[in-house]
Formats: structure tokens, C-alpha cells, sequence
């Protein structure tokens, strides 16, 4: 059938890398993790100590950046700039720079434009916050994934415990409030639904089952 290119757009929590893993592995996609490529600018804004007010250097900073997503037996690897940085940009320090980095116009236009080159020959799985609604508004099937603040915070934190990172529920319940705030208030590109998209909440759906239907849902248009 056609290669379409799949949206899949949502907070932080609902599912979104889990879902877009196991898309891409049942329908022979490429999954391209866009929240992996802002945590990436982050990382190397945090390291290299640029304000992230500061336009021109964020803008060198992207203009000299590779981002390759490189898929080993069971996991995705961010590889930027030839080094792997698939653990450090998961990190809760780099988590919330990352909106910051992110609300900045040059960041979003070279990230986008990346993430077009990567997706315009379709077979893609693309997740994040504005792929329906600004990277490809003409996406062949749009999904927007929610679920309830505090299962997002329960579900990140029984990640991060699960990889031995140490973690406060309550905490991290907070983070993704905070971080789901500053994506949806943020002027330029904001969290938002695209008028098209199909709404799925998780908050009692299990992954098998959203899983099951999102392929429904595309198998029909392919
Ligand atoms: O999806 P993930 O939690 O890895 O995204 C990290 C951050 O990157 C988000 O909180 C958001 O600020 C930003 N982001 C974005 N646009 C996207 C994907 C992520 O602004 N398409």
C-alpha cells in the first residue's frame, strides 16, 4: 500500500514514545522522535553553557548539529553530532531546559525543517507536540494522545524508578504539570490539537489497546 506519514501529537506521558516505537516496529515505519531532537539542542546548549535567550548562538548551535536515530536490536539510539547521548538527554535537568530551548523561534525552524527532510517521503512515524498542526498539517492520519496529569506523572515516574533513577512522585506529577504548561501557553508552535486529529485518552486504556486501534486507523487509509 502507500507510505503514509503518521502524526502523533500529545504531553509529555501519554504514551506517545511507547506508541510510536511500536507503530514504527508493526508497520515497517521509521520512527522520529521530535522531543529527542529538542532534548538534544538542549543538552549541547547546557553543555556548551549558551543562554538560551540568546538567538545567535542557539542558532550556530543547530546550524552545526547531525541527528541520527539509529535503531539496535531493542532500543532507539540518539546519536548527535557522531556521540550517543540516548541517556543524557533523559535527565530532569535537561527535561526542563528543553522547553525553554524549544519556545525559541530559530530552534523550532531548523528542527522542523529536519523533521520534514526526514518524513516528506512518507513510511513515518513522527511524535511530538505541533507535527499535526505545523510540520506536516496535511499528515495522512493525525492522532492526539492524552491522558490525566497526575497517570502521565505516575506512569514517568515508575519509568525513571524502573531505570534505577531515584524519584519523588509527587515531584514528578509537578514537572509534568509545569512542563505541560510552559508547552501550551508558549507562543510560538503550542501543544495543541489539529481540528482533524483523532482523540484517544490512556488514562484506563492499556498500550495493547490503543496500539490495536491506532493500527486499525491506519491500515484503513493505507
Ligand atoms: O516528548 P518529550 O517529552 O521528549 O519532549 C520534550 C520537550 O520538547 C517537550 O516538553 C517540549 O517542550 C519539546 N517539544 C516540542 N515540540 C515537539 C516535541 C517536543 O516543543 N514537536
Amino acid at each position: 500500500g502507500t507510505k503514509l506519514i503518521v502524526a502523533i501529537d500529545g504531553p509529555s506521558g501519554a504514551g506517545k514514545s511507547t506508541l510510536s516505537k511500536a507503530l514504527a516496529k508493526h508497520t515497517g515505519y521509521v520512527n522520529i522522535d521530535t522531543g529527542a531532537m529538542y532534548r538534544s539542542v538542549a543538552l549541547l546548549a547546557n553543555r556548551q553553557q549558551v543562554d538560551v535567550a540568546d538567538e545567535h548562538a542557539l542558532q550556530r548551535l543547530c546550524d552545526g548539529m547531525t541527528i541520527e536515530f539509529v535503531r539496535d536490536t531493542e532500543q532507539e539510539r540518539v546519536i548527535v553530532n557522531g556521540e550517543d547521548v540516548s541517556q543524557q538527554i533523559r535527565t530532569p535537568e535537561v527535561s526542563l531546559l528543553t522547553s525553554k530551548v524549544a519556545a525559541q523561534p530559530v530552534v523550532r525552524d531548523a528542527m522542523v525543517r529536519l523533521q520534514r527532510q526526514m518524513g516528506e517521503v512518507g513510511g513515518v512515524v513522527l511524535e511530538g507536540r505541533d507535527i499535526g498542526t505545523v510540520v506536516f498539517p496535511n499528515a495522512d492520519v493525525k492522532f492526539f494522545l492524552s491522558a490525566t496529569a497526575e497517570e502521565r506523572g505516575r506512569r514517568r515516574y515508575e519509568e525513571l524508578k524502573a531505570k534505577g533513577v531515584e524519584v519523588d512522585l509527587q515531584q514528578t506529577i509537578a514537572e509534568v504539570e509545569q512542563r505541560d504548561a510552559a508547552d501550551s501557553a508558549r507562543e510560538h508552535a503550542p501543544l495543541k490539537r489539529a481540528d482533524d486529529a483523532i482523540d484517544i485518552d490512556s488514562t484506563r486504556m492499556g498500550i495493547d489497546e490503543v496500539l490495536d486501534f491506532m493500527l486499525q486507523e491506519i491500515s484503513a487509509r493505507e
